[in-house]
């Protein structure tokens, strides 16, 4: 048997293409292998939001040049953010010739056909198109990363051109699924054992489809699929927030009480200038009518430290923020510039060190506000869904609270029958990043 494997970088996005892409593979007879120097094709799905992403991708395309050379056969192929980029597939044809196939985000259904060609011809293959007007995903068959949940695509692309952010250059414009296609696509789900689905998009609230169809129409339709259990999705943008979305969180009983809810900073100037279209009353107005309408919802964030012209009055304003909405957790980045994005071209760039003074200061804040808010947890039971083995004891289930928290607990019972199901489980103990506990009758 041939075998393949993936090696994935980047978000959630980029993890359901890799499943799709894993899907085609097995379809063409391929057969998944752990080691992405033994395989037979190895597919490289890349990232581009920070430059580490870029320096990453380019480390590992180096060791690869050795396998190559002892074993010419050896297919290697590149895809995702990187490619869309011309000045990545320049430098990539002037110092990594030697790599067989480059495709891009866009160009995922044609991987099947680039890789029989490669195989045949031994020609190297580029595809990269910027907007391809078909997303149907009717002929993917995903190999899932999980048996129990899964990632269902409802947007691509992204229209809000944020004037730090690739992603509107490498995803190309939003374009929304059909509700009809995205239930049927669940219901099969459904039917294959998933009882999680997280629904996908840059920014879902932006979710119209061609018959009109809103985002909590969308939510509102997948509540009614039997079979589901928990519904999520990623990631909501505070401009386009509707309360009609908020509402669901109260009357769809599948709707998770979890949001990620990017704020990128928390002073009005910045958001101005990152293109955010929201200032912070507007911000702050959300989270109250969300803490209204399910008051045990958590809330989890994005942030970005050291955009260009960010002075510490306005970072000072990002803490404030955050002591403010108390989030349950959040990723903090500092700016990195992207070529061929607005921001790049500020000429008030923050120096190095302050970003990282600034970056460790966050850090400091949100880790103690994470702490606090598990702390809250302690003696308390929640309904948890068994997702895995913790990778340090065997004994140790994980799972998920419905407000997204990762539990580690011990059972009874073995994992196979927990896995999937929903435990009720006693917190035991609080950590920044996790809960622990056990399960209780
Ligand atoms: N569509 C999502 C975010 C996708 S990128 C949204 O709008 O929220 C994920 C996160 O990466 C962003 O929320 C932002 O915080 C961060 N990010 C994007 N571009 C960045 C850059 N150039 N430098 C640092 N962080 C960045
Ligand atoms: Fe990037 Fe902004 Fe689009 Fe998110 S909404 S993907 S941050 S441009
Ligand atoms: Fe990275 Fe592309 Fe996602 S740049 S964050 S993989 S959309």
């Amino acid at each position: 048997m041939r075998k393949y494997h993936i090696i994935t970088y980047g978000c959630q996005m980029n993890e359901h293409d890799s499943e799709n892409i894993a899907g085609l593979l097995e379809a063409m007879g391929y057969e998944h292998a752990d080691d992405p120097y033994k395989a037979d094709v190895t597919v490289i799905n890349t990232c581009s939001v920070r430059d580490n992403a870029d320096k990453r991708f380019f480390g590992t395309l180096g060791q690869f040049k050795k396998i190559k050379k002892s074993r010419p056969d050896f297919v290697l192929c590149v895809c995702g953010c990187m490619p869309q980029q011309p000045r990545v597939v320049e430098e990539i044809n002037k110092r990594f010739s030697w790599v067989d196939i480059v495709f891009g985000t866009q160009n995922i259904a044609e991987f099947p056909a680039l890789l029989e060609e490669r195989l045949k011809t031994g020609r190297r293959m580029r595809a990269i198109v910027d907007n391809n007007p078909d997303n149907s995903e009717a002929d993917m068959k995903p190999v899932r990363m999980h048996r129990h949940k899964a990632l269902v695509n409802i947007t691509y692309g992204c229209n809000n051109f944020c004037t730090y952010c690739i992603v509107p250059y490498t995803r190309g414009r939003e374009k929304s699924r059909m509700l009809s296609d995205v239930c049927d696509e669940i219901k099969r789900l459904a039917a294959d054992g998933v009882v999680e689905v997280m629904l996908l998009g840059q920014n879902v609230d932006s979710y119209r489809d061609a018959a009109g169809n809103s985002f909590a129409d969308l939510i509102k339709a997948v509540n009614e699929i039997d079979g589901i259990e928990r519904i999520r999705f990623m990631t909501s943008h505070p401009k386009d927030i509707s309360d009609e979305m908020i509402d669901c969180f109260r009357t769809c009983d599948k709707l998770c009480h979890n949001i990620h809810l990017p704020v990128q900073s928390g002073s009005d100037r910045i958001l101005k200038r990152m293109n955010r279209h929201y200032d912070r009353e507007s911000y702050l107005k959300i989270v109250e009518k969300l803490r209204k309408t399910a008051p045990d919802i958590t809330i989890s964030t994005d942030v970005i430290v050291g955009f260009p012209g960010e002075t510490d009055e306005d970072f000072e304003q990002t803490l404030d923020i955050a002591r403010k909405v108390e989030y349950d957790s959040a990723f903090t980045f500092i700016y990195s510039p992207r070529e061929g994005t607005p921001a790049a071209k500020f000429e008030d760039q923050v120096p190095d060190e302050v970003c990282h003074e600034r970056f460790d200061r966050l850090v400091d804040v949100m880790n103690e506000i994470s702490l606090k808010k598990n702390q809250e947890y302690k003696g308390k039971t929640y309904e948890v869904i068994a997702e895995g083995i913790s990778r340090n004891d065997d004994k140790v289930i994980s799972g998920r609270t419905d407000g997204f928290k990762l539990v580690n607990f011990t059972s009874d019972r073995s994992p196979e029958q927990l896995m999937g199901r929903k435990v009720k489980v006693e917190i035991t103990e609080s950590k920044t990043f996790s809960l622990e506990g056990r399960e209780v009758d």
